[in-house]
């Protein structure tokens, strides 16, 4: 089976890649390298021993999309390709709307010449539900105002799929609304690799601990939460690539030649800021220099799913841990520094 991967030198496409080829698949990687690095093919061949096909592809241009799918006949694809700093969207709206639906809008004028429905899964986020009203998040719960032109873009993205299953044309669908993805491969051999600034929590705590950032800056202090910190929903990212094979599975085998699911994706349980620093500090050995700075525009205050839904229905739930993934992240960021 030939699956398309895009995006996938990213971080969750990264380490989806590994497990796919790991399963047997042959997977064609497409990215733009806009916040990737083509080395991470390299890693992923030294951890597979396969090398997967890559085109370098901007997504955005429809005759390079439509050369691809005449190059290639497609089982299935994963849709990881976008844009993710809710930072640079504020700045940038057209940037994120362009990316980030004009990529969906042209793959699916390639889906819609396909004869066969076609295995589609989206990467989402909970960012659609902004500041749920109640706790935890489980998929029914209303999809608010997005806070940024990023949100805005995973909500329409989801309308356009939503809006293709209603059409009579045949596809299958899972949308994934990603809850925090944290952690490493256990090779230390990919990772997540900001590109600059990292506005994300962990990778902004192994930066601090290697002494790259001089302190982290706790956003509040002040919510109200059990210790005034923000919580989330943090999971191992060996969990989310491993279900996306479940759900690839999942679409290969069920016949309903319409199947359209949306999954929240976590572990269930909320850890605030602190919570979350202290395990890093306690598994790793290490303290952490951090101060408690303003809070950051934008930001929730909590956000933790409801998994009973993907549990009952894909038999998936997360088998590694926060530990797991806070000592992998240190490790990943230790095998970064190396050579340097
Ligand atoms: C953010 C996005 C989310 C997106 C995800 C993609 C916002 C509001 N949300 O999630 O839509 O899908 O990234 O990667 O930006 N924190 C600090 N100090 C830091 C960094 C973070 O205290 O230097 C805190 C934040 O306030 C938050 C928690 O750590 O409470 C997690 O932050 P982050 O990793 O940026 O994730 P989200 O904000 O949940």
């Amino acid at each position: 089976m030939q699956i398309l991967v895009t995006g996938g030198l990213g971080y969750i496409g990264s380490h989806t890649s590994v497990l796919l080829l790991e399963k047997g698949y042959d997977i064609v990687i497409v990215d733009d390298l806009s916040n990737s690095n083509i080395e991470v093919l390299d890693n992923i061949y030294k951890i597979t021993g396969k090398k997967p096909t890559f085109e370098k592809i901007d997504l955005k241009d429809i005759r390079a999309v439509s050369k691809l799918f005449k190059d290639y006949k497609f089982d299935g694809i994963i849709h990881f390709a976008a844009h993710k700093s809710v930072n640079e969207s504020l700045k940038k709206p057209e940037k994120y709307l362009s990316n980030n639906v004009g990529s969906l809008e042209n793959i699916i004028a390639e889906i819609k010449l396909l004869e066969n429905p076609i295995n589609f899964i989206f990467s989402s986020s909970c960012t659609v539900y902004g500041q749920a009203d109640s706790m935890p998040i489980n998929e029914s719960f209303p999809l608010k105002k997005a806070e940024s032109p990023y949100g805005e873009s995973k909500k329409m993205c989801e309308e356009i799929l939503k809006k293709l299953n209603n059409s009579n044309h045949s596809f299958k669908n899972i949308t994934l609304r990603y809850f925090n993805p944290i952690g490493a491969h256990p090779t230390g051999l990919i990772g997540e690799l900001p590109i600059g600034n990292p506005e994300n929590l962990v990778p902004y705590i192994t930066q601090t601990a290697i002494g790259k950032r001089d302190f982290l800056s706790v956003f509040g202090d002040n919510y109200k939460t059990k210790d005034g910190t923000c919580i989330r929903d943090y999971i191992n990212i060996m969990d989310l690539a491993e279900l996306h094979i479940t759900c690839l599975e999942k679409l290969i085998a069920v016949e309903d030649e319409n199947f359209f699911k949306i999954y929240n994706v976590g572990t269930g349980k909320g850890t605030s800021v602190f919570e979350l620093i202290n395990l890093f500090e306690n598994v790793n050995d290490i303290k952490l220099n951090y101060k408690i700075g303003d809070r950051r525009k934008g930001d929730v205050i909590s956000a933790y799913a409801d998994t009973t839904k993907i549990k009952e229905e894909l038999s998936w739930s997360t088998k590694y841990s926060l530990e797991n993934a806070l000592k992998s992240a240190w490790n990943w960021e230790l095998n970064l520094n190396k050579d340097e």
